[in-house]
């Protein structure tokens, strides 16, 4: 069974999700990534009996827009897909539900649907070291059990008209330590970072904490307040371990 991963991962969480699950069925599988810029969508090829997983992290309890545009471009030819999302331990809403849309738009039999705990990314205490061991098990569960299932549908929760989005707000800045290497304008998954003084553009910037993440000279940081701000306002949501989730 040729298993394809189609992934949108700024920070790695996603990622380690999906091939967890993606493991499971094989060993050995195709990574279409949906953060890469230089990628023609258009001319990825799924074929009808391939398994296919379509992972991103939850953004306000939505899936990112620029991901969702761009799964959008594939031929999904009738295969059968899971759809998963990935979240910081607050909440994912209408993260699946978005996915699911995008997904049978695209020509894709969405046969499960998978939430599932990740490290937050933007105030890393939440969620801290997930997936962890007992993630990793409970993962492997549902890969096993996704792959035996044989009934069509799934039972994908969240409401379709969607809640509202607004963006993080949460525009990375280099500090002196910048040595402007470059890495984080050339793998911003929006091009919003200038390859000269390396600010972002905050009109494009969608804080997904790429930049922050891979800088090599640790020069990227967000505003503290508004961090330790938005920290409190999610910290009784985040406090409580959220389990993973399998909607068949
Ligand atoms: C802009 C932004 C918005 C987020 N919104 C939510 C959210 O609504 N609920 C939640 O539980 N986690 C939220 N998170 C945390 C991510 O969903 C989580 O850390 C995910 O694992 C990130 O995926 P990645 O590691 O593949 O980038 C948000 C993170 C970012 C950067």
């Amino acid at each position: 069974m040729n298993v394809t991963e189609i992934v949108f991962s700024p920070t790695g969480g996603t990622e380690k999700v999906s091939h967890i699950l993606g493991t499971q069925w094989n060993e050995n599988t195709t990574k279409i990534d949906l953060s890469d810029t230089r990628t023609d969508f258009a001319k990825c090829n799924i074929a009808p009996q391939d398994m296919v997983i379509i992972a991103m992290p939850s953004f306000g309890g939505r899936a990112p827009a620029v991901a969702i545009k761009r799964l959008k471009q594939i031929a999904g030819n009738g295969a059968r897909c899971t759809v998963v999302c990935v979240y910081g331990n607050r909440a994912y809403e209408d993260t699946l539900a978005e996915m699911e849309d995008a997904a049978k738009e695209c020509g894709f039999r969405v046969v499960a649907a998978v939430a599932a705990v990740a490290q937050h990314s933007i105030i890393p205490q939440y969620a801290a070291n997930r997936p962890d061991s007992s993630d990793e098990k409970q993962l492997k569960e549902f890969a096993v059990k996704i792959r035996d299932k044989t009934e069509a549908a799934a039972s994908v929760p969240g409401s379709h008209s969607y809640k509202k989005t607004g963006g993080a707000g949460l525009v990375p800045k280099p500090d002196k330590s910048c040595s402007k290497c470059g890495l984080c304008a050339e793998k911003c998954p929006v091009q919003a970072i200038d390859t000269v003084h390396f600010n972002a553009d905050a009109k494009k910037c969608i804080s997904c904490m790429r930049c922050v993440k891979l800088c090599p000279d640790n020069a990227r940081k967000i505003n503290g307040i508004m961090v330790s701000t938005a920290a409190l306002a999610i910290k009784k949501a985040c406090s409580v371990r959220k389990e993973n989730e399998l909607f068949l």
